[in-house]
């Protein structure tokens, strides 16, 4: 696989692929995405097939903002993503409302789907959801291919999100052959998923990059979660096809700490891990990685690979690092993975929290 530049040739050969039904890895704000024509079976089918993802798991479409629209519902409907046809005044004010604040940007929106978009895309579903990402790579390569682009993170199906280049090629090297370099992603998460349900408000499906609370205001309503329940055996329960309670996953197994990795005493350590000697990965949501090492290693007399999300424990720094320091550790010589629990669970720390627990389970 190769990594290019965002040239205007590369931009005009990743649209010209696309057209063709071919496949491209392409950076978003949130993560990178492997981007198809959503209107190609051929692409669709590619794109399953590329990340090895089962077809119950649908996908998001990608849209460019374009100028001489009003309102974007016009233009869902003109690009045949969306059917208005059941919706009424009062649910396009509030779909209006959300896409003027939050799009181009981290959010995506499940609504009615136009007949014309492929069961494909959608698993079945009589819904769509659909995103205007914010990144300006995304954008010139979606306005250039000329139809919206499905898009799902570009990893193999349950692992690690990739937020940098070098991560695609680690995750599709040989399934794809180009990955657009459009820097490091600065969200580091994936979209905020909302649908619109029955009552014509919004239900959350998946938290991401726009805060639930921020939604809220917007709105001027709550949004209904359909809140992780925990079962009998502490399995999570699925709140949107595909959001499965193991998912982002590194290949090692990663166990969710009780509490912050420096408050826990040796015997609080026994009770969690294996006894051994080989050398142990943590996963800090804040402080400093060096310092932590020592102090662990000192406790627990075998060696300790640290990173931290956010030496100052700042929730959007931390958001932004999650995947690329998970992925970190997991490429690192320690054998088995902790993490600390996200404890402040407002903003974004609730998409950070969501991320964490479907890691470790
Ligand atoms: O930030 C993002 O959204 C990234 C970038 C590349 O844009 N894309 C992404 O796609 O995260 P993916 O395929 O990894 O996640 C798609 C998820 C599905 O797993 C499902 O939970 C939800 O979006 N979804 C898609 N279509 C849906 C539908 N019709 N109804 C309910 N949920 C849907
Ligand atoms: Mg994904």
């Amino acid at each position: 696989m190769q990594i290019l530049s965002p040239s205007k040739q590369h931009i005009a050969l990743a649209a010209e692929l696309l057209g063709r039904g071919e496949l491209v890895a392409i950076p978003t704000e949130t993560v990178y995405g492997l981007a198809g024509n959503a209107f190609d079976e051929r692409a669709l089918t590619r794109i399953f097939a590329a990340k090895e993802r089962p077809t119950f798991d649908p996908l998001i479409l990608h849209v460019a903002p374009a100028i001489g629209f009003g309102f974007v519902l016009d233009r869902l409907a003109a690009l045949r993503l969306v059917d208005r046809s059941s919706l009424s005044m009062a649910a396009e004010k509030r779909i209006e409302a959300l896409l003027e604040e939050f799009w181009p940007g981290p959010l995506t929106v499940v609504l009615p789907k136009h007949r014309d978009v492929p069961d494909l895309a959608t698993s079945g579903l009589p819904t769509v959801a659909v995103r205007m990402p914010s990144h300006p790579v995304a954008q010139k390569i979606i306005a250039e291919s000329g139809v919206p682009l499905a898009a799902p993170s570009a990893n193999r199906f349950g692992r690690i999100s990739p937020t940098r280049p070098e991560h695609v090629v680690a995750e599709l090297e040989g399934r794809v052959e180009y990955v657009i370099d459009g820097g490091p992603c600065e969200v580091g998460l994936e979209s905020t998923v909302v649908a619109l349900n029955a009552e014509e408000g919004f239900s959350l499906l998946r938290p991401g990059g726009v805060a639930v609370s921020d939604i809220e205001k917007v709105l001027g309503q709550r949004l209904y979660i359909d809140a992780p329940r925990y079962s009998k055996s502490g399995e999570v329960a699925q709140l949107a096809p595909g959001m499965l309670q193991s998912h982002y996953a590194p290949r090692k197994k990663l166990t969710r700490l009780p509490g912050a990795a420096l408050s826990m005493s040796e015997a609080d350590w026994r009770s969690v891990s294996s006894p051994g000697d080989s050398a142990i990965g943590v996963l800090l949501y804040s402080g400093d990685e060096s310092a932590a090492a020592n102090a662990l290693q000192a406790l627990l007399r075998r060696r300790v690979i640290a990173r931290s999300l956010s030496q100052k424990g700042d929730v959007t720094e931390a958001a932004r690092l999650l995947f690329a320091k998970l992925r970190a550790l997991d490429n690192s010589p320690a054998e088995l993975l902790y993490c600390e629990p996200c404890t402040d669970e407002s903003g974004l720390g609730y998409a950070i929290a969501d991320r964490l627990r479907r890691a470790s389970s």
